[in-house]
């Protein structure tokens, strides 16, 4: 999610009362959370092994979408309009190499065999959203993409490690931003992790750098993404003029991996998972 969009929705209540806004589940809710947030883990699960050279990202898309369909769910992503962009085409984001978020998935291109890519999905199941994302290997990766790949695993689930009530935002952020930098790759600022539940993208934003001891505190029931980007070379970022895709400047890779989590008594329970 583009932090400026978030930013422009919450600023006025988020500067004056940090908590305002910031929604906080029911047992009941949660459940509904689960089970959507299975679902979503699962469908990456289904698609693992389709990620193979010579497929589309088109043909990713359309196995996503009629899996999603199969399991009473839909994509939230598919003709989601967030201020500023056109209605997403597709199902799910395809993210390939330098292309940092938001990859449209493309009859064109065809997985070869080194490549990386982010697979993002977000399936919407009664009235609740599960958003998730990993990246795979296409074949046998470099060594260099291979520790990119690890090094971005590794930041987010750092990040998540950090998660208890009282803890704060940027705890999570600085945990992400000290594992990358001390292995020499940058942390992408534009694109946050957000609050998730009836809405896909709420408060409160997750940058996924900081510092410890700033930030909003974190409560039992809050439920957010934690989705960090990891780019090989330089932080800074291209909007391609399809209004969607984003990539490196430098063209070098970019990686990420996502889940939805939730703040517990004792502290965190992902979501996401299978
Ligand atoms: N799933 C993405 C996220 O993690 C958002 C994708 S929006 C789309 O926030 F429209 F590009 F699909
Ligand atoms: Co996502
Ligand atoms: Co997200």
């Amino acid at each position: 999610m583009n932090r400026q969009n978030v930013f422009a929705l919450t600023r006025d209540r988020q500067s004056a009362r940090p908590h305002l806004g910031i929604v906080l589940l029911s047992a009941r809710e949660l459940d509904k959370m689960r089970q959507v947030g299975r679902l979503a883990a699962r469908l990456l699960q289904h698609l693992e092994p389709m990620v193979q050279p010579g497929v589309s990202t088109q043909m990713l898309n359309d196995e996503a979408e009629r899996w999603t369909k199969a399991h009473g769910a839909t994509s939230a992503q598919l003709g989601y309009t967030p201020a500023g962009h056109p209605p997403f085409p597709r199902s799910i984001c395809t993210s390939v190499n330098e292309v940092v978020c938001h990859g449209i998935p493309s009859a064109k291109q065809i997985l070869k065999e080194g490549d990386i890519i982010n697979i993002d999905v977000t399936p919407l199941l009664d009235g609740y959203h599960g958003d998730t994302s990993r990246t795979f290997f296409v074949g046998k990766p470099s060594p260099a993409a291979q520790k990119l790949v690890e090094v971005t695993e590794t930041c987010m689930m750092r990040g998540i490690a950090e998660i208890k009530p009282g803890a704060r935002v940027g705890d999570i952020g600085a945990a992400i931003q000290e594992y990358a930098e001390a292995h020499g790759f940058s942390v992408v600022r534009e694109m946050v992790g957000h609050g998730v539940g009836r809405e896909f993208h709420t408060e409160p934003q997750i940058p996924h750098y900081g510092m410890r001891g700033t930030g909003v505190k974190l409560r039992a029931g809050m439920v957010f993404t934690v989705e960090p980007m990891i780019n090989q070379g330089v932080k800074d970022l291209t909007f391609l003029p399809d209004l969607w895709t984003v990539i490196t400047q430098d063209k070098k890779l970019s990686a990420q991996f996502e889940h939805t989590v939730v703040v517990t008594e004792t502290g965190v329970e992902i979501l996401t998972l299978p």
